[in-house]
Formats: C-alpha cells, structure tokens, sequence
C-alpha cells in the first residue's frame, strides 16, 4: 500500500513536470531577429533599427521592454503568456500617451537607447541600432 502511494505520487510529480514544461515551450518567443519601423506615425524618410531579439532575451527579462495597458490608460506589468501587442499601438501620436512616449522612436529610444546609454555609451551610438547600408 505505502509503494503503491508513493507510485502514484512520483507519476503525479512527473506528470505535473511534463505539464509545466509544455506550458513553458507554448510562450510565443517571436522571431528572432526584427526590423522594427514605424507604420502609424511613418517618418517621410524611414530609420529602420535592427533588433536582435532572441540575443536580449537571453539576457533579460520579457518585462524588461514588454508590458500592456489597462481600462484607465495605466501601465498593465509583464505576465508570462499575456498578449504582445506592437509597441507602436499605443506609443502613437493619436493615442494620447506621456511626454516622451508619444511615438515609436520615443519609446524606442527610452527603452533601447537609455539602456545602452547606461551599459556602454559606444552602444548608444546611433549606428548600433541602425546600421548605415
Ligand atoms: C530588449 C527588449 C525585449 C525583450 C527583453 C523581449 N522582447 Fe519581445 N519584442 C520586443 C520588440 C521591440 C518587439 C517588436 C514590437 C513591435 O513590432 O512593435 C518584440 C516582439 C515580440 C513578439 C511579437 C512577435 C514578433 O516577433 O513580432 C513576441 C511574441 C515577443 N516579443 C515575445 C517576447 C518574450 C516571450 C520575451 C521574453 C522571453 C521577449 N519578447 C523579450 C522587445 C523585447
Ligand atoms: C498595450 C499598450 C502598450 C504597448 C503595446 C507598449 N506600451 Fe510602453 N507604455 C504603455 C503605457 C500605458 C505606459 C505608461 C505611460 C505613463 O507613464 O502614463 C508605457 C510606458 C512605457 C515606457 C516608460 C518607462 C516605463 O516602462 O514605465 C517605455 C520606455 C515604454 N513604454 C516602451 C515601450 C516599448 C519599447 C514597447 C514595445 C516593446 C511598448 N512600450 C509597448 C503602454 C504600452
Ligand atoms: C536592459 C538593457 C537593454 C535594452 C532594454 C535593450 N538592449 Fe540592446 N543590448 C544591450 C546590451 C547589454 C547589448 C550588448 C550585448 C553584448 O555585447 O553582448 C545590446 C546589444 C544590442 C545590439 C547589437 C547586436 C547584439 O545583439 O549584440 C543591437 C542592434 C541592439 N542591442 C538593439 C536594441 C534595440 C533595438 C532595443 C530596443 C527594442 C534594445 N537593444 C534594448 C542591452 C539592452
Ligand atoms: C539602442 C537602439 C537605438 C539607438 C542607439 C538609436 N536608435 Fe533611433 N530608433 C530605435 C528604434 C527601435 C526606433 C523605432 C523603430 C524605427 O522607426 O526605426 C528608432 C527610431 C528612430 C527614428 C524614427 C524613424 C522613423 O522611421 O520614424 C529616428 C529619426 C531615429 N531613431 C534616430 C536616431 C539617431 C539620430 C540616433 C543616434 C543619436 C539613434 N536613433 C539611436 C533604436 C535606436
């Protein structure tokens, strides 16, 4: 009787490991590398900034740069498995947000730019993000 519970529970266990590992490989990581641009308030001359995604999320944090919006127009934090939405849906002209986050290159530029700046200023150089063709 006592093996047998201790079966049951070690099948539990590895059956619960087997679970939360499937609901880890289920978070959509999204590509790997992006070319981020403006669409909503397109510049007349575009400034497109390479991304090396899968780089920094070896690194850091998806909350680090991804976070949502509540009802009341408030800042909503990360949580694993929520909808990522394109920064620029809400850092839009049209959308009403904060000095300083009004655009993509805002928000860009104080999420992406501000942490190079503060690693490294040669990494704050403009040609890190985007490269001269
Ligand atoms: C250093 C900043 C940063 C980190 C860290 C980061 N992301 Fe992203 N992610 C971005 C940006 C920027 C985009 C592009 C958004 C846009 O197009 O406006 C993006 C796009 C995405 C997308 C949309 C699909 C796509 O490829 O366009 C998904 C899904 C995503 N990220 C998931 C994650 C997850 C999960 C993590 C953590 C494991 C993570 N990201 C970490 C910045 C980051
Ligand atoms: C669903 C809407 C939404 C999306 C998508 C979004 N943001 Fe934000 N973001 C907000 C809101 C709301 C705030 C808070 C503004 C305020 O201070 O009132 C904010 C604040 C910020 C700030 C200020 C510092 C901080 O974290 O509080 C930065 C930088 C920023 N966003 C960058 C980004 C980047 C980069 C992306 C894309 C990877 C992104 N945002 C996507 C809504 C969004
Ligand atoms: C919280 C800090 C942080 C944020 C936020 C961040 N980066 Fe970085 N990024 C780094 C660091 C650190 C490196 C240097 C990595 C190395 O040398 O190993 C780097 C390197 C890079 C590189 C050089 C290629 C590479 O991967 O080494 C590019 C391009 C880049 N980042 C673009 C961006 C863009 C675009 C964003 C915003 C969407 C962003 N970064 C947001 C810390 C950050
Ligand atoms: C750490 C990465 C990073 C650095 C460094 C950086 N940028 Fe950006 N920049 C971005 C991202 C991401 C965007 C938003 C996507 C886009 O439109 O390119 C952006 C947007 C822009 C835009 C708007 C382009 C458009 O099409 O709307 C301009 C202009 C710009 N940056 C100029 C600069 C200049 C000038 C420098 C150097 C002083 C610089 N950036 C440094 C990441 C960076």
């Amino acid at each position: 009787m006592k093996n047998f519970t201790l079966y049951t529970v070690a099948t539990a266990m590895v059956l619960g490991l087997c679970f939360t590992g499937a609901a880890i490989a289920e978070v959509d990581k999204g590509a790997p590398e992006l070319t981020l641009t403006s669409t909503i308030d397109a510049a007349k001359k575009a400034k497109p900034a390479l991304f090396t995604h899968a780089k920094h999320q070896e690194k850091m944090e998806c909350a680090e740069c991804h976070h949502g919006k509540d009802a009341d127009g408030k800042q909503v934090a990360y949580t694993e498995g929520m909808k990522i939405e394109k920064c620029e849906s809400c850092h839009n002209k049209a959308a009403g947000m904060p000095d300083k986050l009004t655009t993509f290159k805002e928000a860009a530029h104080a999420n992406c730019k501000e942490c190079h700046k503060a690693k490294d200023k040669e990494l704050a150089k403009c040609e890190v993000c985007h490269p001269k063709k």
